[in-house]
């Protein structure tokens, strides 16, 4: 209920605005009595995904709060997890503003942040000061845009290194549109060579801090049904831990008739459900159960989280539905997830 009027206000600002005007009151008041207003008591329904113990399957998709600055107040909501960043090495000031759009009749968002974040010992600063109970906080990293491609490897080492302690688990994101040439990591050599190398880096740590982080590899919801075949086969040969799909899309369509479908950027929410889901449905396939699924993209209801569930996803994530539901859509599909058991 607070959601529908805090809303009605948010979506007559600018999108930028709004993100940071409700991030900024997320932190404030945490652990205040005036979190009553977004705290809500989720069913306990726990998974376990990459050996991780989860309070329940459902997650804050990566780029909400790339600097884990609210992580206590999503957890007060209800997130069985958290996913900060996307977080580079060195802080960034991401795109130029206007960035972010919200196409409101197709309930969808296209943004072209660009990894804006102020570092990643910031945010492994702000990791250290969180006390979200059982929430898991997953941190998803990435390569700072001026880093070369060639050397982009050393910027999501020097990131794992830094969170290994923190981290409930990692997400690499190589799936971003927004950085010019990220998403050429998902093909052929350069993967391997970057799952090779974070394979070793992840061993060495697990040895080093006598515990052992899991890492997902986030993927592109465009990829080709070729290309999700290697990106599986890949996966399994490194012995990566879990897969999270998908990131925003590049594809327009289902709003070609809006006025912002001509901007640039990756285009999130209800047009990407069905892509996404054929995604997650083909991994699978691919993977036969070598690896677990996080399923992400357009989930704007409890059935469309079980839907992805139904194609092979053990845990979902949710962004511009939680923007356009709120906090009540992690309440539902998490009983939607205790009555399908
Ligand atoms: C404004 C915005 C910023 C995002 N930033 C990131 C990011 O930094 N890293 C990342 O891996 N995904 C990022 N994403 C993608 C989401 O995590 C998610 O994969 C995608 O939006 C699809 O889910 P949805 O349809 O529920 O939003 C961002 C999405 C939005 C809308």
């Amino acid at each position: 209920m607070f959601y529908r009027i805090a809303q009605k206000f948010l979506f007559q600002t600018n999108p930028e605005w709004a993100h940071d005007f409700t991030m900024g009151s997320l932190r404030r008041t945490a652990h205040t009595p005036l979190s009553c207003f977004y705290s809500q008591n989720v069913p306990f329904a726990p998974v376990e995904f990459m050996g991780v113990q989860f309070p329940n399957p459902v997650g804050l998709a990566a780029g909400m709060d790339k600097d884990g600055e609210a992580i206590d107040a999503f957890a007060a909501m209800g997130f069985g997890h958290v996913e900060v960043g996307t977080v580079t090495p060195r802080p960034q000031p991401g795109n130029e503003i206007p960035r972010l759009f919200r196409l409101k009749p197709a309930r969808a968002i296209i943004n072209r942040m660009g990894f804006n974040n102020k570092g990643v010992d910031n945010l492994v600063a702000n990791i250290k000061a969180a006390n979200p109970g059982n929430c898991v906080i997953g941190v998803n990293i990435g390569k700072n845009k001026d880093t070369p491609l060639e050397e982009g490897k050393n910027d999501y080492l020097i990131c794992m290194e830094k969170v290994y302690a923190v981290a409930g688990y990692i997400a690499v994101n190589i799936s971003s549109p927004n950085t010019p040439g990220l998403r050429s990591l998902q093909y052929g050599e350069m993967l391997d060579d970057l799952l090779a190398s974070l394979k070793t880096k992840q061993r060495e740590l697990a040895e080093q801090h006598g515990k052992y982080v899991p890492v997902a590899l986030k993927i592109a919801p465009d990829l080709s049904d070729e290309e999700i075949e290697q990106v599986a086969a890949s996966l399994i040969r490194h012995e990566i831990d879990g897969v999270i799909a998908t990131n925003t899309t590049l594809s327009r369509e289902g709003v070609e008739h809006l006025p912002e479908h001509g901007e640039t950027g990756g285009l999130s929410g209800a047009p990407l459900t069905a892509r996404a889901t054929v995604v997650i449905g083909k991994l699978a396939k691919a993977l036969d159960g070598k690896l677990p699924i996080m399923g992400v993209g357009g989930i704007d209801s409890a059935q469309h989280a079980m839907e992805k569930m139904d194609v092979g996803a053990q845990m979902v994530q949710i962004y511009t539905g939680f923007i356009y539901n709120g906090p009540e859509l992690i309440k539902s599909i998490t009983e939607a997830f205790i009555k399908r058991k």
